[in-house]
């Protein structure tokens, strides 16, 4: 599978369901330059009263609220989701702390990221996110954490992975003060990961799509 981007800037689609502070840090860099060749031109909550829906409307972005509950099944859901996408006409899809599971459709396949905060494959997977992680992490008595960028499939926490970043773990660390150290190396990793696909108009992702490629 070949994923290319032939036009700029890239039209990119933001997925969460809670704080919204990835969405916000990806607003902050495509503002401030930091981030260049792509726009947010739609946004998705899988919650109506949340803060990153705030953080959406305030920059004046469209957020569409799709709530699991709404839809009788993942398959309903997964289809209301791809068309709020596809009406956009989005070439990229951001995951950033969503936190239901959404069956893309096919033709979806390499373009949706997301980010979580640990190094998969380790600590990943379902109850696995926010504070749980980094609780979970210093449990283990891990001495590196960090974050992984990585290509969505159709399994949680899953997918390729693009890029990682490692933070260290201290004796004294709760789960609150190394969520801030990951959180810091979220910032700058995810924005920087998409800035090489816009740049590379998707050529970076190749060789992870063709060793990930599936076996017949
Ligand atoms: C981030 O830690 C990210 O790794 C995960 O969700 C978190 C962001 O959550 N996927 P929020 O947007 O601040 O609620």
């Amino acid at each position: 599978m070949v994923v290319r981007f032939e036009k700029q800037p890239l039209r990119a689609a933001v997925l969460f369901s809670g704080g919204g502070s990835t969405l916000a840090n990806f607003i902050d860099c495509i503002a401030t330059g930091r981030l260049r060749g792509i726009r947010i031109v739609t946004t998705v909550s899988s919650r109506s009263a949340v803060r990153g829906v705030e953080i959406a409307a305030q920059a004046g972005l469209p957020v569409s609220v799709v709530r699991t509950r709404d839809y009788p099944d993942v398959v309903d859901f997964s289809r209301q989701i791809a068309s709020v996408i596809e009406s956009a006409a989005c070439d990229l899809v951001l995951m950033a702390g969503f936190m239901c599971f959404w069956d893309f459709p096919r033709p979806f396949a390499g373009r949706v990221l997301n980010i979580h905060p640990s190094l998969l494959p380790r600590f990943g997977g379902k109850g696995m996110y926010g504070p749980h992680v980094h609780a979970a992490v210093l449990a283990a008595g891990e001495r590196v954490s960090g974050c992984t960028v990585h290509i969505v499939d159709h399994e949680y926490d899953h997918g390729p992975i693009i890029a990682q970043q490692e933070v260290p773990v201290g004796p004294e660390d709760t789960a609150e003060t190394l969520g801030a150290r990951v959180g810091a190396a979220e910032r700058e990793l995810y924005p920087r990961v998409v800035q090489s696909i816009v740049d590379s108009r998707g050529a970076v992702l190749d060789p992870i799509l063709e060793r990930n490629r599936p076996s017949r």
